[in-house]
């Protein structure tokens, strides 16, 4: 496989063309020798630990806008991060030369999302990573997808239905949470094939959510030894202990039953070794499933919540889009065919993802160094390539901090790397398609229901766990049903 062009190499929320634009905003590469990363200014020692500590998202935002058509190194402490400040250089990074930023999941940042993943397509690198992938990319295929919708369309219809009777009490809801929960029932029933009654969705998000926060934190501590019986080590090992063991009784479970279903389950545990011809350890199942969940349903929840918050805020955006609802679904349950008709309302949820990319950060390793722009990157460099510092440069959105989903209308205009919720080249989100369906449909079928309204008319602020973007505080709303 080429390096550029792999048919792994797409993404359908971005752009199909695939020429880079030139122009003001993409300065011409310097004619002289190479020069070292430009640095941002921070404190003598801690560099930019303090303001990072504060506020990570608008720190590198800030530096990568100051500083855009260079490469940046952020010094945090004894870490010193490289920083790509436009598409052109994410693009170089993740599409023409892949496999010069592997994840080096081995170490660094990924040393402690390995310890939930295993040996996952999310951990691996190389070679190992493009058998992985190639296994599990045809799970995801259209034909895939279209024989979970009806399940899909069920667990949502199931999950509004339990919301419908509290939201019509008439106290606000905090609907990040209940997009989580909606999330989680969404991602266990179509990978695991699971229906889960609200105690256990509420025992295994705590769960999930408590795992995956000790992890991310420990990602910006990936030099602090695991040995070290801190507590928030051993509340990590207790809880992966208790999701091993759930999740592996399961699969042996699954293993045994005669008849086949068509949850990702059944996909995996059918699945074999293109070379040998076997089929996957229970190990190895495991290994993909936790990512699936880890991966999709905290994702896809963030961009549900922000998305109904976006339209809480805009409410011209809001009415625009029940228009459309009303007017495509008529009343009825959508069908893949009718979810094709409902253009804003993917725009809506392409505009979300831009303005809160639910993965703001992604981190990446360079081992043997590389010159991009005139730009030296030294061998063994930590990357980190930022979404949200990109979605929101004033060079090249108009009006950047508004929420305009009609933008999408000139997306086959953007360059490749302006518009990356997912990632982007080879490495590409596998879910996207997967998590734009669930989007577009729980978005629609909620707004059939209910008029969401904000409780409150004060902004709510963002933070950055680790890579994760979150609201600080719940996202209260009114959700009066419809008539
Ligand atoms: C709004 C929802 C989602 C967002 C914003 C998102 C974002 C991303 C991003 C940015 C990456 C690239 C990471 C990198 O390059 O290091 C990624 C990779 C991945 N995502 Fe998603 N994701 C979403 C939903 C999902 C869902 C629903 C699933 C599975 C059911 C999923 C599974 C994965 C996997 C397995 C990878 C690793 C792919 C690889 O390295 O080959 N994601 N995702």
């Amino acid at each position: 496989m080429t390096e550029n062009t792999s048919s792994l190499d797409r993404c359908p929320m971005q752009p199909a063309h695939e020429a880079e634009r030139q122009g003001p905003l993409e300065p011409e590469p310097p004619a002289t020798a190479c020069r070292p990363p430009v640095k941002a200014r921070g404190l003598p020692v801690l560099g930019n630990v303090p303001s990072m500590m504060v506020d990570p998202i608008g720190t590198f935002a800030r530096i990568a806008h100051r500083h855009r058509g260079a490469i940046v190194s952020v010094s945090l402490g004894p870490i010193k991060l490289i920083m790509p400040t436009t598409p052109h250089q994410v693009a170089h990074m993740y599409y023409d030369h892949w496999r010069k930023y592997p994840k080096g999941s081995s170490g660094g940042f990924y040393r402690p999302i390995r310890r939930i993943f295993g040996d996952s397509v999310v951990t691996l690198d190389g070679d190992d990573w493009l058998a992985d992938r190639r296994l599990l990319q045809p799970i995801f295929s259209q034909k895939n997808l279209d024989n979970l919708t009806e399940e899909m369309i069920a667990i949502v219809k199931e999950s509004l239905d339990a919301l419908t009777p509290r939201a019509a009490q008439g106290s606000p809801l905090a609907i990040n949470r209940e997009m989580k929960t909606l999330a989680i029932n969404v991602l266990t029933k179509c990978i695991f094939g699971v229906s889960l009654t609200k105690d256990e969705n509420g025992n295994l998000g705590t769960l999930a959510t408590e795992i995956f926060v000790l992890t991310l934190k420990r990602m910006f501590l990936f030099f602090l030894p695991d040995v070290l019986p801190l507590p928030s080590e051993l509340a990590l090992r207790r809880g992966l202990r208790k999701l091993d063991g759930a999740l592996l009784e399961h699969l042996r479970r699954r293993r045994d039953e005669a008849s086949p279903r068509k949850d990702l389950i059944s996909l995996l545990l059918n699945a074999r070794d293109e070379e040998t011809g076997e089929p996957l350890t229970l190990r190895h199942i495991r290994d993909e499933l936790v990512t699936f969940f880890f991966a999709g349903h905290e994702t896809t929840a963030m961009a549900l919540g922000w998305a109904l918050y976006l339209l809480g805020r805009n409410p011209h955006v809001l009415e625009k889009l029940i228009a459309e609802i009303d007017t495509v679904l008529d009343g009825r349950t959508p069908t893949p065919e009718l979810l094709k008709q409902l253009r804003y309302t993917r725009q809506v949820v392409q505009e979300t993802l831009r303005f809160y990319p639910p993965a703001w950060i992604i981190p990446r390793i360079c081992k043997e160094g590389d010159v991009i722009d005139g730009y030296a990157i030294p061998p063994d460099s930590v990357i980190a390539i930022n979404c949200y510092a990109i979605h929101h440069d004033p060079a090249l959105w108009e009006r950047p901090e508004s929420f305009e989903p009609e933008r999408f209308e000139q997306s086959s205009s953007w360059p490749r790397g302006m518009y990356t919720p997912f990632g982007g080249g080879p490495r590409v989100c596998i879910g996207d398609r997967f998590s734009l369906l669930e989007s577009q449909l729980v978005l629609a079928m909620f707004l059939q229901r209910f008029r969401p309204r904000l409780a409150f008319n004060k902004a709510v602020r963002m933070r950055g766990t680790g890579v994760a973007l979150r609201p600080v505080q719940d996202i209260m709303m009114f959700c009066s049903p419809r008539s």
